[in-house]
């Protein structure tokens, strides 16, 4: 079974990639699929495949695409299947940015509800995780969030989880492929911006 698989290979990463995000996205992308008329069974196997070719758990993403490919020839996978969920997983990583459209529905669906769960209650909690994880502190007031940065500076200069929501988490309702993703992106968006406007309250004693 690819969820047991999936388990097996992505173990406890705190960068919020481990198998709980997949089981989300899994669910996410089910859901998804059934109201775009998208196929289930397409989505269902590469949201649970979609992280295992990361470079981080592998050599290299090439080999891990491999390992992934040769794990669903092993299965019995029809050809075409295989094809179409290594697609895929290869084209819809975050990485490098600027990538290719994801040019099947079944890969919206699943780009999508990978998006998905980095945004709303959950998208907040994981990203407390991974900076407490890399030892940030959670808000500085003196410190603004950071507009218009490359790549190099993302990673180099100071982050805080609270700035991170406006670097990145406000920018990806903007992103979603499908209606069924932007609606529930709407929906998600707002509670993040409401629970920025409560931080801040709590944050000067005013609430
Ligand atoms: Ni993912």
């Amino acid at each position: 079974m690819a969820s047991q698989y999936a388990k097996d290979m992505m173990g406890n990463d705190a960068s919020g990639h481990d198998w709980w995000h997949i089981y989300r996205v899994t669910e996410l992308a089910k859901r998804i699929a059934k109201e775009e008329g998208a196929d289930i069974f397409i989505c269902t196997l590469a949201a649970l495949l979609h992280d295992i070719a990361d470079g981080k758990l592998n050599e290299s993403e090439e080999l891990g695409l491999k390992k992934v490919k040769d794990w669903l020839h092993i299965q019995s996978v029809d050809d075409d299947d295989i094809s179409h969920v290594m697609e895929i997983i290869s084209t819809m990583s975050f990485k490098g940015g600027g990538q290719p459209p994801m040019t099947t529905l079944e890969g919206k669906v699943v780009q999508d509800a990978d998006r998905l769960d980095a945004i709303g209650a959950i998208g907040i909690a994981r990203t407390f995780a991974y900076s407490g994880a890399k030892g940030s502190i959670m808000h500085d007031p003196d410190l603004k969030p950071r507009t218009n940065m490359n790549q190099t500076d993302y990673r180099k200069t100071q982050a805080t989880p609270i700035n991170h929501l406006y670097e990145k988490l406000f920018k990806l309702k903007g992103l979603m492929n499908t209606k069924t993703a932007r609606n529930i992106a709407e929906e998600r968006h707002q509670f993040m911006e409401e629970y920025v406007e409560r931080f801040y309250l709590e944050w000067d004693g005013k609430k």
